[in-house]
C-alpha cells in the first residue's frame, strides 16, 4: 500500500507548520475559556501535536462523526457516533480536522454545534482543498492548502489503513 504513496508534506514540514499554528492560537485563545474539540479518527496525531503547541489552559475533547456511503467522497449525511464530553455552552469552540473536502463534514458539524450556543465556534484544519468545495464553511486556521489529490498519512486514512504514516502523501490507485 504505502508503495503507491509519493511524499508531499514532509515531518519537518508539518511539525513547522502546527508549531506556527500553536503560537497562533495561543494568541487568539489567551485569556478565554476554550474548548478544543478534535474529530476522529483522522485527527488524532494533528490533535495531538496541536494542543502541545498551545501554550493554555483549555478543555479537549473529542466528537466522531460517520458521513454515510463510504468509498472516497462523502455524501452529506452526518450522524454522530461519539459526542463530545465537554460543554461547549457559552464556551469558545474551536473544531480540529484532519481535512476540509466538499466541507460537507464540516458544514453539518458546526451547524450542529452552533445550536449549543458556544461564544464562538471556529475551524481549525490541517489540511484545505479548496477546489473540492461542495458548500461554503467558514475555515479560519489552515495547514496546508493542497490540490485535488487524495492524501494518506498523519491521520489520514485510505480505507482505515496508513494514518500511521508520519508524514502526507498522495496516494496513487
Ligand atoms: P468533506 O465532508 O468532503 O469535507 O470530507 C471530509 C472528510 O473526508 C475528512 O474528514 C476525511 O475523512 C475525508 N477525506 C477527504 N479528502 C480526503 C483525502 O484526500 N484523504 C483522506 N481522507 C479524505
Ligand atoms: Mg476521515
Amino acid at each position: 500500500m504505502r508503495k503507491r504513496v509519493t511524499p508531499l508534506l514532509s515531518e519537518a514540514q508539518i511539525q513547522t507548520r502546527v508549531q506556527e499554528l500553536g503560537v497562533q492560537l495561543t494568541k487568539d485563545y489567551a485569556g478565554k475559556d476554550l474548548v478544543v474539540v478534535g474529530l476522529l479518527n483522522g485527527v488524532f496525531p494533528f490533535m495531538a501535536d496541536l494542543v502541545r503547541a498551545i501554550d493554555l489552559d483549555f478543555d479537549v475533547s473529542f466528537m466522531q462523526v460517520a458521513s454515510y456511503g463510504g468509498g472516497l467522497e462523502s455524501t452529506g449525511e452526518v450522524h454522530i457516533l461519539k459526542d463530545t464530553d465537554r460543554s461547549i455552552r457559552g464556551r469558545h469552540a474551536l473544531v480540529v480536522e484532519d481535512i476540509v473536502d466538499t466541507g460537507l463534514t464540516l458544514f453539518k458539524v458546526s451547524n450542529l454545534l452552533k445550536d449549543r450556543e458556544p461564544l464562538s465556534l471556529r475551524i481549525c484544519t490541517l489540511l484545505d482543498k479548496p477546489s473540492r468545495r461542495k458548500v461554503q464553511v467558514p475555515v479560519d486556521y489552515i495547514g496546508f492548502t493542497i490540490e485535488d489529490h487524495f492524501v494518506v498519512g498523519y491521520g489520514l486514512d485510505l480505507d482505515g489503513k496508513l494514518r500511521n504514516l508520519p508524514y502526507v502523501g498522495v496516494y496513487h490507485p
